[in-house]
């Protein structure tokens, strides 16, 4: 690292310290095959790395959600981490994506999570703080964060640069680039311009709060070139983006930045937003989404060393968890259950999306007649109740479990600590997750509503 001037000691906080078992579970065998990132790597030529480099987490490990509910039978809520099916969804971009793949950290920071991913191969990592910064860098001493979020407190820049080596910083506003000048001290630095861009198709849009206008950006790139750092341009689409063209408009629109600004580009971060395939979800497949980044990015005037990164959270992680709940109370067709909207469950408010599940009863059968359930969380807000109704067997009752899947996006990373509810077990599971291929009863059901 070149500094500009004299090393300062006031590096600030060095941000949380996880303390971790150095246990590892064995891991699947791997063929080898192509990646399209050659910083990225599988499993089998990282094993010198994972003895030196990686702090492993150590859970237990239980067949299925039935074994699981019959050995600890939990009044609490249990998160059910299936590491090989958030290695096969990491791979998908590994392969796929024409770049590098950063996994979004925010999305589920668990370092079981985190370390499936990295197992599967990522060694780069977006983050939005310096608790994520300290969490990538204290797990895995060969990976690389990357400081994604346009607003940082002057601290926290420092800390990032000094303690914890990060060169890579995106701004969308004048007074952030000048902040982030004043502060860090390394010359080397590279300084992304986030881009607004249109949400079209996307579920949540993410340029309202941040981006630069196509003007704004030219004037930033212009200045970072000028004052000497490496420049880079990031957009993000909005998270469950369901058309390909929507990566395809914005990079168009980076075109008219590219024509105008003299800076060169060095990296072009396509950011996150890859649609998890949600059950009652048409989402095209994640390589029709590479496919359009490809070919859009074939039309723009870049450096032929200019590296292209992406940043999936959802697409990575979503099917890789499920959440086991028990039924405290049930009132007729109502089910009172222990986690909710102020917990791992709030996605369900923004996306409105149906969540696949099954009954746990480890003691015996159920029904198999299902009716809808209306589903209640632990708080006394009256406010927690889910937006879509769970369909489950007739005689679901005091005791029994249920589980959820595709909840490993912004579950944990959203729980509260409400009415002093805190869901904080994590387990893994060997089983395939409750999903569009394994609840056939509630996807009919589904497919017939719509
Ligand atoms: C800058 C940035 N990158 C990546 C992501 C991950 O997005 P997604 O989970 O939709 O893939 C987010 C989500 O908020 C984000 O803000």
């Amino acid at each position: 690292m070149r500094l500009k001037g004299g090393w300062q000691a006031e590096a600030g906080d060095a941000g949380a310290n996880f303390i971790m078992c150095r246990i590892f579970t064995a891991t699947e065998s791997q063929a080898p095959m192509a990646f399209a990132d050659p910083e990225n790597a599988p499993d089998a030529e990282r094993k010198a790395d994972r003895e030196s480099g990686a702090v492993a987490y150590a859970a237990r490990t239980f067949a299925d959600a039935t074994a699981l509910a019959a050995r600890l039978r939990p009044g609490y809520p249990v998160y059910c981490v299936r590491p090989k099916r958030i290695k096969a969804d990491t791979r998908r971009f590994l392969r796929g994506f024409p770049g590098r793949t950063l996994y979004a950290v925010k999305c589920n920071p668990h370092p079981l999570v985190m370390q499936a991913i990295y197992e599967a191969g990522v060694r780069h990592f977006d983050t939005a703080s310096l608790g994520e910064i300290a969490l990538v860098r204290e797990l895995f001493r060969d990976a690389t964060a990357y400081f994604m979020h346009p607003v940082k407190a002057r601290a926290a820049i420092l800390s990032a640069e000094q303690v914890y080596d990060v060169s890579h910083f995106v701004v969308d506003h004048t007074d952030e680039l000048d902040k982030l000048i004043e502060t860090t001290k390394d010359d080397e630095i590279t300084i992304f311009v986030r881009l607004a861009t249109s949400s079209k198709g996307a579920v949540l849009d993410l340029s309202r709060k941040f981006g630069a206008s196509v003007d704004e950006a030219v004037k930033l790139l212009d200045r970072i070139h000028r004052e000497g750092y490496r420049a880079g341009i990031a957009f993000h689409v909005g998270s469950q983006c369901r058309d390909p063209m929507a990566f395809r408009d914005a990079l168009k629109r980076v075109g008219l930045v590219l024509a105008r600004t003299e800076a060169e580009i060095h990296y072009l971060d396509v950011g996150g937003g890859f649609p998890a395939p949600y059950v009652g979800e048409d989402v095209p497949p994640l390589e029709d989404f590479f496919k359009a980044i490809e070919a859009g990015v074939e039309q723009l005037r870049l450096r032929r060393d200019a590296v292209i990164l992406c940043e999936p959270g959802r697409a990575v992680v979503a099917s890789g968890l499920s959440l086991l709940v028990q039924v405290q109370l049930r009132k007729g067709d109502s089910l009172y259950i222990n986690d909710g909207i102020y917990h791992s469950l709030s996605e369900p408010l923004v996306f409105n999306n149906h969540l696949p599940v099954r009954l746990i009863r480890p003691d015996g059968p159920a029904a198999a007649e299902t009716r809808d359930f209306t589903i209640y969380g632990p708080t006394c807000d009256s406010h927690d109740v889910l937006p879509t109704p769970f369909t489950l067997p007739v005689d679901v009752r005091e005791g029994d479990w249920i589980e959820v899947g595709q909840v490993g996006a912004y579950s944990n990373a959203l729980a509260t600590g409400f009415n002093g509810f805190k869901p904080e077990t994590f387990v893994e599971l060997e089983d395939e997750p409750p999903g569009p291929r394994n609840t056939p009863t509630q996807n009919a059901r589904q497919a017939a509503v719509r």
